[in-house]
């Protein structure tokens, strides 16, 4: 682990995050959004590690706008950004309220105090059962519920879901927590606790290098492999640099094996949700780093 990379991208992450949410007002396109942030990032002298997710309302997550995305920002927006230095990752969230609701206010900052005490609890040795317990009372208390199929995660060099699970409840699988770096993402939620997947997203990975048919989609997959390796990207970049033609190319390569599509993640009864994330580096000597803050 390039602990100067991580701590490079969490300072990115930082700046970013502070520089973003006055700049972001209900009825601004998400797109103008995305590419604020994304754009920043390279400014900054990291790259994206994923497509800015600007996930509203009962869409948990995995929401990008497309290349021509008319929506625009309203109602509770989940921010979520990762920043990556040769593959060193830093992954992010916060949320927003546009609407002045009460009830938004309140899961925000559920969400931020389940994240807080979720980053005293992690260290060397403690379980992941516990983490997630703390998040779940912390929820609970507020008489809301957390997600509990989705989940922290540790990441790993150009591997955004690496290894163990955080969860946000006592999921009881007691895992203990070694050296790495985790992200801890309370998700939270009015509704019954549970998402699935909704409309395609835009947002894929990389799973395979079966050759594909047509020229253009094998200049798309080369092209993929060397920008984005096995991190995920979304279709608007890609219309970016290759115009309209490589939304064929995606969906060739979707079918032939290449591409993973993530699907949007939505609430199961439509409750709002609420996520707030930072990105942890726990170190062999027991040092904790909360790299994003
Ligand atoms: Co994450």
């Amino acid at each position: 682990m390039e602990e100067q990379k991580i701590i490079q991208a969490g300072k990115i992450a930082s700046e970013i995050k502070k520089w973003i949410r006055p700049q972001i007002k209900k009825g601004m396109l998400l797109i103008e959004i995305a590419e604020l942030i994304e754009n920043k990032i390279n400014e900054l002298g990291g790259k994206p590690a994923f497509p800015v997710n600007l996930s509203i309302n009962e869409i948990a997550a995995h929401y990008t706008p497309a290349h021509n995305d008319e929506s625009t920002a309203h109602g509770l927006i989940k921010v979520d950004f990762g920043v990556q230095i040769d593959g060193f990752i830093s992954d992010n969230a916060f949320s927003l309220d546009l609407e002045n609701s009460e009830l938004n206010k309140n899961l925000i900052e559920t969400s931020k105090k389940a994240l807080e005490k979720a980053q005293e609890k992690i260290k060397l040795n403690s379980t992941t059962s516990e983490i997630g317990k703390t998040i779940e009372e912390e929820v609970s208390k507020n008489n809301f519920n957390p997600i509990v199929n989705l989940s922290g995660h540790e990441i790993g060099e150009y591997d955004l879901h690496a290894g163990k699970t955080i969860p946000n409840f006592d999921d009881k699988k007691n895992e203990m927590i070694e050296a790495g770096l985790y992200a801890i993402e309370p998700f939270v939620t009015n509704g019954s606790g549970r998402v699935h997947d909704g409309k395609p997203s835009g947002i894929y990975a990389l799973i395979g290098d079966r050759n594909p048919r047509s020229p253009i989609a094998r200049q798309i997959l080369k092209y993929i492999g060397a920008e984005y390796e096995t991190l995920p990207f979304c279709s608007r970049w890609l219309v970016k640099e290759f115009g309209a033609k490589a939304l064929f190319a995606l969906r060739e390569l979707e079918q032939n094996g290449n591409l993973y599509q993530y699907a949007q993640l939505i609430e199961s009864n439509k409750g709002i949700v609420a996520q707030t994330e930072n990105t942890v580096l726990i170190k062999e000597n027991g040092e904790k780093i909360i790299t994003t803050d």
